[in-house]
């Protein structure tokens, strides 16, 4: 070997040594669950019965910033588990957290529960992040005692789940959770920032923690982690989009005063818009509980997060004699002739960004499958939308939505008839009942 072969090979194995020991460094991070020590290791969840009213009932509550039952509950009993959750890697079921101790979490300690809910290390291995360990790391060790206060006074429901039954191999490896926590996992939860007040941090609390907003609002790689650079500019669920939340004014939630985000959080509707689908779900099991210090929290931080990028706006698209027609026959009844919608129970189409978004998902998925308005104890009557998938072709539903994009004012990108074909298809949608019209 010459010189400068063995120099390079010296140099070669120099970088392997190096790029092994920050791996090794890093996984030792990722997977270091040194901050559980705060919590008692000795009894189980179903040996522990919690006396303390005062911490049960602040558990309760931080239940209710986690939206665990959301997830938990699903027609099998309260947190008993079971409720679908579609990845791209294929579906997993959420498990029963019930104190039972078969086939619930009864055989946790308490330090179990905080390194699962903190730091996605369950009862068989890895979680995979559809469970918002992610977000939950976040929680303080004084809201973990109290959930798990909380937990202690949940029924036993003997119901078994099998999380990762229709996970096709390799995505069943829960090993593989190892790798993904070493690329996207930050192990630490957030400190308080010193140069702000302590509403904004509250609500960074709760908007990054329990709340785990940046879940739905946020969009993902194709590993299914959040990009942190788009934090709160919308992401895709499939079925549903939820909307740019930054502070853009156009894109976003800017043009929303603060009350107007608080009497979302509270009631499903701030008068413009109302809440549909995963965010009406939200609304009803979590937001509709926060005192109104942390909805006011929430809104001043939500207020502060920098703009996405402005877009240009779009020009506005042609619209036809036909489709005022069709408009004013199937929609004005409840969504106003001049799309001005009827305060708190059918949304406005005027100023109302999620009907002006690029992406035009929750539109279509509410003309094709009807949608329910949140059931809140403010807004008792969840008004509702009817389907029109039996009334309406794909042509004549993307046309009716082109129509309100880009009437009153509003101006938005095309939405075709195959955007609506594939959905009818993925949601399932009744064809039209005769093509007569
Ligand atoms: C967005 C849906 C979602 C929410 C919200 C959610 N979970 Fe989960 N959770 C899941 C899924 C899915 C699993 C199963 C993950 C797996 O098996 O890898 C799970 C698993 C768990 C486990 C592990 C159980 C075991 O036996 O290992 C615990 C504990 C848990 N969740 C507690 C909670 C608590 C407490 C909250 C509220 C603070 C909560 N979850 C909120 C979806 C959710
Ligand atoms: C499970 C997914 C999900 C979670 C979690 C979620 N959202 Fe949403 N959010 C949505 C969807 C979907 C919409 C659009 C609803 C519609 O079209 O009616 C939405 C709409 C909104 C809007 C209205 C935006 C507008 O321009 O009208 C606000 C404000 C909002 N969410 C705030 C929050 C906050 C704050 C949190 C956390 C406490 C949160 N969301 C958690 C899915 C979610
Ligand atoms: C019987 C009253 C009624 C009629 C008729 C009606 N809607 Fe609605 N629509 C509602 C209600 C109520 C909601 C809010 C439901 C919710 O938030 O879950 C809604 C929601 C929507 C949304 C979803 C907005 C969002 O936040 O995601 C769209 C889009 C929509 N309607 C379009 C139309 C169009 C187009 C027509 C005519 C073809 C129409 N609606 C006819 C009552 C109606």
């Amino acid at each position: 070997m010459t010189q400068t072969k063995r120099t390079i090979l010296k140099v070669f194995i120099g970088l392997v040594v190096i790029v092994a020991v920050v791996a090794g460094v890093r996984l030792w991070q990722t997977l270091d669950t040194s901050r559980s020590n705060a919590a008692n290791d000795s009894v189980t969840l179903s040996q522990f019965k919690s006396d303390d009213l005062e911490a049960i009932k602040r558990g309760q509550y931080v239940m209710r910033l986690g939206d665990c039952s959301a997830c938990h509950t699903s027609g099998n009993g309260y947190m008993a588990g079971g409720y679908e959750v579609k990845t791209p890697f294929g579906s997993l079921y959420s498990s029963n957290i019930t104190p039972d101790p078969e086939v619930g979490i009864g055989n946790m300690t308490e330090r179990d529960f905080f390194n699962a809910v903190r730091q996605g290390q369950g009862s068989h291995g890895f979680l995979y992040p559809a469970m918002p360990y992610t977000a939950y790391v976040n929680f303080t060790d004084q809201d973990m005692h109290d959930l798990w206060a909380y937990f202690s006074t949940v029924a036993p429901v003997n119901h078994d789940i099998d999380e990762t039954q229709d996970m096709p191999f390799p995505f069943n490896v829960r090993l593989s959770l190892a790798g993904w926590n070493m690329l996207f996992f930050d192990n630490e939860g957030i400190e308080p920032d010193p140069q702000q007040s302590d509403e904004w941090n509250r609500g960074q609390y709760i908007v990054d923690g329990g709340g785990h907003c940046s879940a739905c609002h946020g969009p993902r790689n194709f590993l299914g982690a959040e990009i942190s650079s788009l934090y709160m500019q919308g992401g895709n669920l499939g079925e549903w989009y939820a909307p740019d939340i930054t502070s853009n004014p156009h894109q976003g939630i800017g043009d929303m005063s603060k009350e107007q985000i608080m009497s979302y959080l509270k009631t499903g509707t701030d008068g413009i818009a109302v809440a549909s689908g995963p965010m009406a779900e939200a609304i009803e099991h979590s937001t509709q509980y926060f005192t109104e210090e942390d909805l006011g929290a929430i809104a001043t931080y939500l207020k502060s997060i920098p703009a996405s990028e402005e877009k240009a706006p779009h020009p506005a698209l042609p619209v036809t004699e036909k489709m005022t027609l069709s408009y004013e026959v199937n929609c004005s009844a409840c969504h106003g002739l001049e799309g001005e919608g009827i305060q708190g129970m059918a949304p406005a189409f005027t100023n109302n960004n999620v009907i002006r978004a690029d992406d035009p998902t929750n539109l279509i998925h509410a003309m094709l499958k009807g949608v329910r308005a949140a059931h809140t104890e403010t807004v008792q009557t969840a008004a509702g939308m009817p389907s029109f998938a039996w009334k309406m072709n794909d042509q004549q539903v993307a046309d009716i939505l082109n129509y309100v994009r880009n009437s009153w004012g509003n101006t938005a990108i095309e939405v075709t008839a195959d955007q609506v074909g594939s959905m009818r298809e993925s949601l399932g949608a009744r064809q039209k009942l005769t093509e007569a019209n």
